[in-house]
């Protein structure tokens, strides 16, 4: 997604905005550009491309003096990614200019609009048409013309807005794209998010819905939509900027795999630790033991890899806690027009806590008066404050556009969540409980044991660099775990992978195994292993290279799998949290035998702050 920085103060604003839009490159993007206000009027420089081209252009900023500015990375939308459409976006005399994250949905009438008054566009974003809109109600009043905007346009928006007959102040406004600001020693910085403010400041302002910022050099004021004064309470950072580093790894992915076992151990023991005398603890639920009982109905809600730990979620919280469980795609969900009975609970799951689809979901249930819960990663996310309850994932700050570490943590989550559930509506005893807190506890180092022998997924990867189909397959937890497995691969080696019911393959998927084709087959459910192996000489039969995850001592599956990687025993309802393992880094070892941007694959965001 788009990522918007800001900055004004005694410093040079060009290279302080350069650095930030770096610290946001994780977020995806095409294009970047950055204007600076000079004593005199705004200059701007942006260009198609990564960011060095921008460095490249501006000399790292030295060509564009003054102290007040503001700069974007465009993830395109509306009109391809060209240096016309790069943002910032002028009005016509130029003395407004605007950064923006999000989509402005009523663009076109808009600026049909706007052009039946006379505004020529250059460009073919929605963005440009907040520009000439700012234009047209401004009167002097910068607060004024922002507030009139919002009247005006439908859809999402963090924006960073100059008005050059107001050179000492940088406006700021946002509707469902994340924005926060700091101060720095010298002035104020805005951004879309914590990475690029880190290193000037852990004490930051979220900024909510509708609400608007001015910034001075020594100021910063608030307003919502009536352009009435706010006072905001600041959040203070816990991450340090190494955890926001690469510390010595090639990629951030394989980094964040490798802190898996620590975002898993985290997650189980935050600062408030989830297991207490031997009990499982959540008090940020917010929930009495009687509440608890009361569920009657669970959704849980998610995109993507949030999407598959959901998954897991359902067969773990319907097999331990026997609630029923409906997962849904955020994106199908909020517009299903679903269901709610009394007593029905939503667990909405994202790791950046700013995913459109997802966020919009929540709203609809919190619409209908169902308990919201956030599974969340991100502190002060948008997600994580507008949930009833906030079960965060402390896996720390995540990089890569492949989630692994968070994704690891949100099964974590879901385990813990299933556990306390199951034990407080009497489905698991004490000595049952025990073993799964037993279990659990195991899995960080188990996990890292995995992660430690990487070598032989590393031999096998590179053995299908060249793969056009790969396919995943499993029954139950083992399908979930094919899902994200799948994903993995797909998202970052451009290789295309799907992953199935293992069961479903005869209703026509298997028409497609030819001669060598890899399947990757995960049999960890005992009670479905037998079915499996059947899975496996049916593909065999046809062709398939058979890849199997499975238990240690299942050794006869080799007589029936071509190549085995084994998992550490743990709890059947746990082994998504390891036989995923090797999975993550099948795919990282195949993207990297091809070459591709592991960490910002093409065409996709760190967070999709858009529909
Ligand atoms: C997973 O590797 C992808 N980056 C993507 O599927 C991601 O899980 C999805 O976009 C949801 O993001 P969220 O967890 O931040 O909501």
């Amino acid at each position: 997604m788009c990522g918007i920085v800001g900055y004004i103060g005694e410093s040079q604003a060009a290279p302080i905005l350069l650095e930030g839009l770096a610290k946001l490159e994780y977020r995806g993007y095409d294009s970047a550009g950055i204007a600076v206000y000079d004593g005199t009027k705004i200059n701007m420089m942006k260009s198609v491309g990564r960011l060095k081209v921008l460095n490249e252009l501006t000399h790292d900023g030295e060509t564009l003096p003054g102290c007040l500015g503001i700069g974007h990375t465009r993830w395109a939308t509306h009109g391809s990614p060209t240096d016309v459409n790069a943002h910032p976006h002028f009005n016509m005399d130029e003395s407004i200019t605007v950064v923006h994250n999000g989509i402005i949905e009523n663009y076109i009438k808009l600026r049909r609009r706007l052009e039946s008054r006379g505004y020529e566009f250059v460009s073919e974003t929605d963005t440009e048409v907040v520009a000439h809109l700012l234009d047209y109600y401004y009167k002097g009043n910068p607060i004024e013309a922002i507030t009139k905007v919002m009247h005006r346009v439908e859809g999402s928006y963090a924006l960073g807005i100059l008005f050059k007959q107001h050179p000492d102040e940088i406006f700021a406004v946002r509707k469902d794209s994340p924005l926060i600001v700091g101060h720095t020693s010298d002035g104020n910085i805005l951004a879309s998010d914590v990475p690029a403010v880190l290193k000037y400041t852990r004490t930051v302002y979220f900024i909510e819905n509708e609400e608007i910022v001015r910034l001075s050099k020594t100021n910063m004021k608030f307003y919502n939509v009536d352009e009435e004064e706010l006072t905001k309470e600041p959040t203070t950072i816990e991450w340090d900027v190494a955890a926001a580093e690469k510390g010595g790894y090639e990629h951030y992915m394989l980094k964040e795999m490798y802190e898996q076992p620590k975002a898993v151990r985290d997650t189980i023991s935050p600062a408030n630790p989830r297991i207490k005398d031997n009990k499982i603890e959540i008090e940020e639920l917010n929930m009495t033991d009687e509440e608890i009982r009361a569920i009657k109905k669970l959704y849980i809600i998610a995109c993507g890899s949030a999407y598959h730990a959901g998954v897991t979620g359902k067969y773990v919280l319907e097999g331990l806690a026997r609630i029923p469980v409906e997962v849904d795609l955020a994106s199908e969900f909020r517009y299903r027009d679903p269901i709610y009975e009394e007593n029905t609970m939503a667990i909405v799951i994202s790791q950046s806590g700013e995913t459109a689809d997802s966020l919009a979901a929540l709203r609809d249930a919190k619409a209908h008066n169902v308990k919201v819960l956030g599974i969340v990663n991100v502190v002060g996310s948008s997600i994580a404050r507008e949930a009833e309850s906030v079960m965060y994932t402390w896996a720390g700050p995540e990089i890569a556009v492949a989630t692994t570490k968070a994704y690891s943590a949100q099964l974590i989550a879901l385990y813990l969540l299933a556990m306390k559930f199951a034990y407080v509506r009497g489905q698991i005893d004490d000595a049952q409980l025990q073993e799964l807190i037993k279990d659990l506890q195991r899995l960080p180092d188990q996990i890292e044991l995995l992660l430690n022998n990487k070598e032989k997924i590393q031999r096998f990867a590179n053995r299908y660099l060249a793969s056009k189909d790969v396919f995943f397959i499993g029954r139950g937890i083992d399908y979930a775990i094919s899902l994200e497995g799948s994903l993995k691969l797909k998202e970052i080696s451009y290789i295309h992978s799907e992953a199935y019911a293992a069961g479903e393959l005869k209703h026509g998927t298997i028409s497609l195994i030819e001669e060598g084709t890899l399947v990757a087959a995960v049999l960890t459910q005992d009670t479905l292993y037998k079915k499996m192996i059947s899975n496996i000489v049916e593909v065999r039969t046809r062709g398939a290279f058979v890849l199997a995850v499975t238990n240690e001592g299942n050794t006869e599956v080799e007589k029936t799998a071509d190549y085995v990687i084994y998992i550490p025993q743990t709890n059947s309802y746990f082994t998504n949290s390891l036989a995923i393992i090797p999975l993550q880094l099948f795919g990282y070892y195949v993207s990297l035998g091809k070459g591709c941007d592991i960490d910002k694959p093409r065409n996709l965001a760190k967070s999709v702050t858009v529909e």
